[in-house]
This record gives C-alpha cells, sequence and structure tokens, in this order.
C-alpha cells in the first residue's frame, strides 16, 4: 500500500465543459454499419435503423456531442450520396480510406436522427481534402438553413422541414496526413476560404468552426494556423469568426508510435506506458494552450481534442456478424487499463477546461476505444463508458484546483504519477474523481476538502475488477460496472480513501 495527499484548493473561474465528454463515429470497420446502424430491415432491435441498445446506452449518459464521419473517411465522403431515398444512393466498394463497402444508407438525415434520438449536438466533419468550397456551403445551407433556397427545398424534398441546429464543424481532418498531406500555409489557407462560405443562417446559433490542428506535438502547426488566422477573430473582420477551435488528435500506444500490443494480454511495463500516455495529452495541453496564448491570452480560441483514446492490435479474421467488413477493422478488447486511462485523460482535459471545449473518444462503437461493442444483436458496455457514466457529476462544473503529492512509478518511457484526479464545484457541493493507476498496489488517498463539506454526505463509486485485464464479455456483460464505495474516513480534515490496485472512485461531497 502506497500513500498519496490531495489538497484541494479553491473554485476556480473556469467551467469544466459538458462537451468533453463526446466521441467520435466514423464510416470504420463496424462502428457505424452494423454497429450503431444495423438497418430498417435488421431482426436487431432498432429506431428507424438505429441499434435501440445504443440509443438507450449513450441516452442514459447523455452523450453531448458526437464527430462525423470521420476521421479521414471525411475526407473521401460527399455528404450528397447519403441522401434521398436509400435504393438510389451510391454503392462503392474500396475507394475510400478504410477498404470498406459503402452503400450510404447511413447518411446526414440518419445521422441526425441518431443525434436527435440521444441528445447528442451533431458534429460534421467537412472534406476539405477531396471535396469542394460548393459542396461543404450547401451541406452547411441543407442542413441550418430556415429559408426557401435550393439546398432547403432539396431538403424538404427528402423528407426534413424544419433546419437542424448544428453548431460545430470541422474544416476537414488531418490534413497533414493521408487527407492531403497539406504544409500549415496551404491548409490555413483552403481552410480559410472554406470557412468564409460557411454561413450563420440561424439568428441565434454561430456556427463554431475547428481547424485541423497539430499531430500530436507539432507546436509548429499550432504557432502557423494562430499567427495566420486567429487576427480575423473575434467575430472575424467580416461579420463572423472564421475560426472558433482548433482540434488535436493524439492516440496512446503500449508499444512504439503505431507498433500495436495486445489489448488484453499485456505486460506491466505496456500497462506503465498507457497510464504515462495521459501525461503526454497533458503536456500537449500545457505547451500547445501555451503557444495560442501569445495570440489569445483571453482562451477564445478553444482546443478540440477531438480524436483521443489507446491503440492496440486488431483482431483479425473473417467476421460472422458483417459481411461487409472482412475483418474486425481496429477491433479492441476494453479492459481496466483502458478505464483508468480514460479516467486519467478526462482528468487532464478538466484541469485544462479554459481551454478545452470539446473532446470525443476515437471511438464511439466497436472500433478502437469503444463506449459499446456488438456482436449480432448483443452489446455490451465496456468499463471506458462506464467512466464517461461515473464523471457525469463533472460536467457544467467550476473547476476546484488542487495539488498532488505521491511517489511516482518508474517505467521503461519515464516514471509517471500513478494517482490521477480532477475535482469540480456544483451548487450542492464537491465532486472529486479519483484513480489508482498502479497495476498491482493499492493506495490510500487523503484528501484535504474545502471548508464547508459535510462529513456525512459522502457519495461514493467504484470501478474495479481483480485482474487489471478483466473485461466485460457478452457472457459476462456486467462483470465491471460501477459498485457503490464505502472504503472511506474521515481522519482528522481529511476524507481518505482507500482504492485497490487499478481502480477509478468518483465522490460526491455535499455541502452542509
Ligand atoms: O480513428 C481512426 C483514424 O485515426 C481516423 O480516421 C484518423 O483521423 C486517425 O488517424
Amino acid at each position: 500500500m502506497y500513500k498519496a495527499e490531495i489538497r484541494l484548493g479553491a473554485q476556480t473561474e473556469s467551467t469544466i465543459s459538458p462537451y468533453i465528454y463526446g466521441a467520435f463515429a466514423e464510416h470504420l470497420g463496424r462502428c457505424v454499419y452494423d454497429g450503431i446502424y444495423v438497418g430498417e430491415d435488421s431482426k436487431i432491435p432498432n429506431i428507424r435503423g438505429l441499434r435501440t441498445s445504443i440509443v438507450d446506452a449513450f441516452s442514459e449518459i447523455k452523450l453531448p456531442v458526437l464527430r462525423w464521419p470521420g476521421g479521414c473517411f471525411a475526407s473521401y465522403y460527399h455528404w450528397k450520396d447519403g441522401i434521398g431515398p436509400k435504393e438510389t444512393r451510391p454503392r462503392y466498394e474500396n475507394n475510400n480510406m478504410w477498404h470498406d463497402v459503402e452503400d450510404n444508407s447511413f447518411g446526414t438525415h440518419e445521422f441526425m436522427d441518431f443525434c436527435a434520438l440521444i441528445g447528442a449536438e451533431p458534429y460534421i466533419a467537412g472534406n476539405l481534402s477531396s471535396g469542394t468550397v460548393q459542396e461543404m456551403r450547401d451541406w452547411v445551407e441543407y442542413l441550418t438553413h430556415p429559408y426557401d433556397t435550393p439546398m432547403t427545398r432539396l431538403r424538404r424534398q427528402n423528407g426534413r422541414e424544419e433546419p437542424w441546429r448544428v453548431k460545430f464543424w470541422g474544416l476537414g481532418n488531418e490534413a497533414w496526413g493521408e487527407d492531403g498531406n497539406m504544409r500549415p500555409d496551404y491548409y490555413c489557407d483552403v481552410a480559410r476560404q472554406y470557412s468564409s462560405f460557411c454561413n450563420n443562417y440561424s439568428e441565434t446559433d454561430e456556427l463554431f468552426k475547428v481547424f485541423v490542428g497539430p499531430h500530436m506535438d507539432d507546436y509548429e502547426w499550432t504557432d502557423y494556423i494562430m499567427n495566420v488566422s486567429y487576427p480575423y477573430q473575434p467575430n472575424g473582420h467580416w461579420g463572423r469568426g472564421l475560426m472558433h477551435g482548433i482540434s488535436i488528435h493524439c492516440y496512446t500506444y503500449a508499444g512504439e508510435y503505431f507498433k500495436s500490443s495486445a489489448d488484453i494480454d499485456f505486460t506491466d511495463d505496456q500497462w506503465n506506458t498507457i497510464m504515462k500516455g495521459s501525461e503526454f495529452y497533458d503536456e500537449l495541453l500545457t505547451k500547445h494552450s501555451g503557444i495560442m496564448d501569445r495570440q489569445d491570452p483571453e482562451k477564445e480560441i478553444q482546443i478540440v481534442f477531438d480524436e483521443w483514446g489507446t491503440w492496440f492490435a486488431q483482431r483479425f479474421g473473417s467476421h460472422p456478424e458483417a459481411p461487409f467488413h472482412n475483418t474486425w477493422y481496429l477491433e479492441q478488447q476494453n479492459t481496466m487499463r483502458d478505464a483508468v486511462f480514460a479516467a486519467r485523460a478526462f482528468d487532464v482535459f478538466n484541469r485544462h477546461c479554459g481551454r478545452v471545449e470539446i473532446a470525443a473518444i476515437a471511438q464511439a462503437v466497436n472500433v478502437l476505444q469503444a463506449l459499446v461493442l456488438t456482436e449480432g444483436a448483443d452489446s455490451i458496455l465496456t468499463p471506458t463508458y462506464h467512466i464517461f457514466k461515473m464523471y457525469m457529476p463533472h460536467r457544467g462544473g467550476k473547476l476546484v484546483s488542487g495539488t498532488l503529492d505521491v511517489e511516482p512509478t518508474a517505467s521503461s518511457k519515464g516514471s509517471f504519477s500513478p494517482v490521477s484526479f480532477s475535482a469540480s464545484e456544483h451548487d450542492e457541493g464537491v465532486f472529486i474523481s479519483l484513480s489508482n493507476g498502479h497495476i498491482s498496489e493499492d493506495c490510500e488517498i487523503a484528501v484535504s476538502l474545502p471548508d464547508g463539506c459535510d462529513e456525512a454526505a459522502v457519495h461514493a463509486e467504484i470501478l474495479f475488477s481483480e485482474q487489471a485485464n478483466d473485461h466485460n464479455t457478452f457472457d459476462d456483460p456486467e462483470k465491471i460496472r460501477p459498485m457503490p464505495f464505502s472504503s472511506f474516513a474521515y481522519v482528522g480534515h481529511k476524507l481518505v480513501f482507500n482504492l485497490p490496485a487499478h481502480s477509478i472512485v468518483s465522490a460526491k461531497i455535499n455541502r452542509r
């Protein structure tokens, strides 16, 4: 048993954006097709083709925002292929990034229907790589224009009278990589051009436009984008904002970058590498935000961490349930390691909430660090899903500052803090999340609370399983789920928690 001490300080002025708890859904493997979307004729229970169990699961955690249709897929996507009668929508094979069959049966209307059912804000990633300015402009008009225009006539013809509300728009995806291999100066010009044609058609909802940001620690990219596009803020010289956010993508591997390792059979050191990965998120946010501060100390431009999560070796082989797909493309199991990592990542995002407006885990269903896995008609909630649920009270709270004292844990990638936490203030009191990222040692964490907390009013939950690589399966879907937690006591003015190895605890402490 090792010990840690947390001293909570004052409530800050920074609000934890609810959108930090978002997800990303791409037309990749079985995320959308056979995952979210099974089709109206499927025997799998569905609402207008959308898998009922997933609608229920995402409604339960009030998923705040969903990014779609990619990822790299966005750079191949032509949205007009995905509207109108399904029988007339084009079907093509192997002509996108992920070499999947695309029959366009899930398109704009289906995505908007899904968002409405689960209560999520849509976040649409536009195609700046193989699309056109006109195409992007038309998409904004089709979705959001209230009056009589060519695109709104088309929308009405396709059964939707009223405009939708779509606030979040991505101006491309990973333009520095396969999605165009653009240099920052070229990308900036393209994004500024596209942005100029993405008009606000609503009096009340200004579009929030997200420029492609750096790949991980490419600080020059951020510097360039800020220098070239920030001066047009706020609200632009032409009466509308050009850029409201900059995205960051970073995946976490247990080995070398892009060398995948096993999702379940990992070593202690591979556990440690993943824990250390969340500290890299902290470093990225600190440094990118610091660069942005030079131009934008008021933090008007937000960071949108719209692809994050673990990336392990995919499961190969024929997929029995998905005739479209010949591999379990980027599918991986989800263990307690993923859960502790998600908790640590959320703690980082929470602590950077003055700058981070949105985050989206990759991906929502079946792909990478998924929230839900499906097999045939069955679906299971992953340990990562339960972290989303346990962290819900942080949304909209004011960040509470704090310090942490703990002996670092050594790993082959350098030492890291085995304990992570974040805290927020709400009308009723303080909410704190704690995790023990040590694979095998329990931890006693003493928390000094702000004044006024009611010693008798602590409600805590834990996510824990005996083995660090335990996971939910279709035979045992509830092996890991949040349970009431009572292993804490007041010692003097400190609340002392006993966290088992590889566990996460969340606690609401009401005010007197
Ligand atoms: O999430 C999988 C892929 O990873 C996305 O399509 C791409 O944006 C990223 O490189």
